[in-house]
């Protein structure tokens, strides 16, 4: 068995990414800037969001949150995220989800400028990714592939289990693992014997957030485990939605949450902005060559 370093691999992403910025900094001037819309008071999401942040510091680019109330309206979130799409210092947006139960997620996503959609959630790019063309990709999903790829482990025509179909996680793990030519099974809250389909899998992708979602009865030996789910036990300790002490023995790989797979997601976060930095930069460019 062999763990999936996501700590190791974001950290090294990490320093690509700051020399990157460096350059930039040295050719055009130019910041990556990445705003962030955060909503009330969830412990995880400001958490979240605080991690982001200081990512962001450790890569040299501008950021900034905006901290709004639990009672804020739409209206005044979609006159935030219009001045973002507007701002020029703001490469990329990222609205942290979920939102409070008042506001229509779809219709913010939705305003997100495209090109600064550094969460791949407008269906513009979602779009892009279900035709397997160039766009921003969900980080968590794509964090897993950036993740294979390090290992050489390859997905084409092998069994592919996702479990779970959120539009953040699962949908668009199916897709990148579609693209890239594995056979890809989509499992969710309304399948009935989640064990018939694990069992067949070379692959096993879980983020639900369900502990223990995944034992060993459930997987074939000599299994690839991806596990994205993070959630807190009683005891106040992280882990992920995989029996991990006992799956670990029957898997050839296998990412420890935490650890393994949140570190890339934020490490993607990274690398999609300075993705929407380097475009604006070129634009900037030729436009000025054209004065
Ligand atoms: N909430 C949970 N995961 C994510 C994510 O990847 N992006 C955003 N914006 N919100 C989240």
């Amino acid at each position: 068995m062999q763990l999936l370093d996501g700590r190791a691999l974001s950290k090294k992403i990490e320093i690509q990414v700051a020399d990157e910025v460096k350059k930039l900094k040295d050719t055009c001037g130019c910041t990556p800037g990445l705003a962030v819309v955060l909503v009330g008071q969830d412990p995880a999401s400001a958490a979240y969001v605080n991690m982001k942040k200081k990512a962001c510091d450790r890569v040299g680019f501008y950021s900034i949150t905006h901290d709004m109330p639990q009672s804020i309206s739409q209206e005044a979130i979609e006159k935030t995220i219009t001045m973002l799409n507007n701002d020029t210092n703001v490469d990329g947006i990222l609205i942290q989800l979920p939102l409070p139960e008042h506001i229509d997620t779809t219709k913010l996503l939705e305003l997100v400028a495209p090109e600064k959609d550094v969460d791949g959630f407008h269906p513009f790019n979602v779009g892009r990714l279900a035709t397997n063309l160039d766009g921003f990709v969900p980080c968590t999903p794509l964090g897993v592939m950036k993740l294979l790829e390090e290992y050489n482990i390859d997905v084409k025509g092998k069994n592919c289990v996702v479990v779970g179909a959120s539009n953040i996680v699962g949908k668009p793990m199916a897709a990148l693992l579609l693209n890239a030519n594995a056979t890809v099974e989509i499992c969710h809250i309304f399948t009935d014997d989640l064990k018939k389909h694990t069992l067949n899998a070379d692959m096993i992708f879980v983020g639900v957030g369900v502990i223990n979602l995944i034992t060993q009865d459930m997987v074939k030996d000599d299994v690839v485990i991806i596990d994205i789910g993070v959630s807190r036990t009683k005891e106040g300790k992280l882990v992920g939605d995989v029996d991990f002490e006992n799956v670990s023995k029957k898997s050839s790989y296998i990412t420890p949450s935490p650890g393994g797979v949140g570190p890339m997601t934020i490490a993607m976060l990274l690398s999609n902005t300075l993705k929407a930095a380097k475009v604006n930069a070129k634009a900037k460019a030729d436009m000025e060559t054209n004065i």
